[in-house]
């Protein structure tokens, strides 16, 4: 079929041109899951209709939505996005959860030739001006699987999450393997367990480690550890997102916000690269107060999503917040470990 199609007659430069258009279009991109809402028959014909199978490594009964456009709803733990069968036009059965959501999916799925002329021959542009805001972890293992081309073109990534350990024992201080009673993992599609850690140790050493081969501009990650107790997990645990990016931030200016609260700490990190190709690292951490929960208080976790978002600055700016906070500056900080002190 694809002989008889006008649009392969072209030069193959005219080609990349056009889908320049089409994988460009849009200042930012959010990659989530969302919950499927509705009937017990409308949920098993959308995940099991026609050929079709449920997305591996995603909760059950959640589908893998990448959307043009900034959606607070597809990282938020606290308002997340669903989708409502009763709403939505049924999948016909030739129909597959990975077409739809982007132009550039949707070429990807074209046909094999222009699948492989994006993944190879397409130039990145100079100009590239997406965001890539992911939600930790699924929409972070949808991004690795289905479409890691996006992050070539990212100018900046934001990744919101909250982390809950599995192994690490608060009261101890110190991984126990895994812990009794552990939280329970939410089953996920396919008997298949993303290893987070890796991904997110991945995705931040191609931007920032050694051998990085990603120009990202800028990288924002937000994680909520929830429990009053959680401080030391934020630093102590090995699979904690924060110091899986700093073992992973091989040079650059890092800052770090830790937010405590009554019913869980925040961690805002941020990495950018310093001018000149500088091989140095350096690490600025603030202490602030996380006010949530309460009857007028927002809900506990809901400051994973930036409410700057889907601005965000160059540099490094402090969040707002009470004057007076201790700030730290460790240029030089050994790789591996996070600070200690308070
Ligand atoms: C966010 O994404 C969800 C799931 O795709 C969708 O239902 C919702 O309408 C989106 N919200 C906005 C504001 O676009
Ligand atoms: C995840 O990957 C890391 C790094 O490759 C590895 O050390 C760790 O054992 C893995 N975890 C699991 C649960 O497989």
């Amino acid at each position: 079929m694809a002989d008889l199609c006008p649009f392969f007659v072209l030069p193959v430069e005219l080609r990349l041109h056009i889908y320049s258009f089409a994988v460009l279009d849009d200042p930012s991109i959010t990659i989530g899951t969302a919950e499927l809402i509705g009937s017990h028959p409308d949920i098993v014909h959308r995940l099991y209709g026609g050929k079709r199978s449920p997305y591996p490594g995603i909760p059950e009964h959640h589908e893998p939505v990448v959307e043009a456009g900034f959606n607070a709803s597809l990282l938020s733990a606290t308002n997340p996005a669903t989708i409502q069968l009763s709403q939505v036009a049924p999948l016909s059965d030739d129909e597959s959860h990975e077409y739809a959501h982007t132009a550039h999916l949707a070429l990807l799925l074209v046909n094999k030739q222009v699948n492989t002329e994006l993944k190879s021959h397409f130039k990145i542009s100079k100009n590239r001006q997406t965001s890539l805001f992911l939600a930790y972890p699924h929409g972070l293992h949808v991004c690795r699987t289905l479409t890691p081309h996006l992050l070539r073109q990212a100018r900046s990534v934001h990744v919101a999450g909250t982390y809950v350990s599995r192994t690490f024992c608060p009261i101890r201080s110190a991984c126990v393997g895994p812990r009794e009673p552990a939280p329970a993992l939410p089953k996920c599609n396919g008997g298949v367990t993303p290893n987070s850690t890796k991904q997110l140790a991945d995705l931040i050493a191609s931007a920032f480690g050694p051998g990085a081969t990603h120009d990202v501009q800028k990288l924002e990650l937000r994680t909520y550890y929830p429990g009053e107790d959680s401080y030391s997990t934020v630093w102590g645990d090995d699979d904690s997102p924060t110091v899986v990016a700093l073992r992973n931030i091989y040079c650059g200016e890092v800052g770090i916000e830790v937010w405590r609260g009554r019913h869980g700490t925040g961690v805002y990190l941020t990495a950018r690269h310093i001018g000149d190709g500088e091989k140095k690292r350096i690490v600025s951490t603030t202490w602030r107060r996380l006010e949530e929960g309460g009857r007028n208080g927002p809900k506990c976790g809901s400051w994973i999503v930036d409410p700057r978002w889907p601005e965000w600055d160059q540099g490094y700016t402090m969040s707002d917040g009470p004057k007076g906070d201790l700030i730290i500056h460790r240029p030089h900080h050994p790789a591996g470990r996070a600070p200690q002190v308070l």
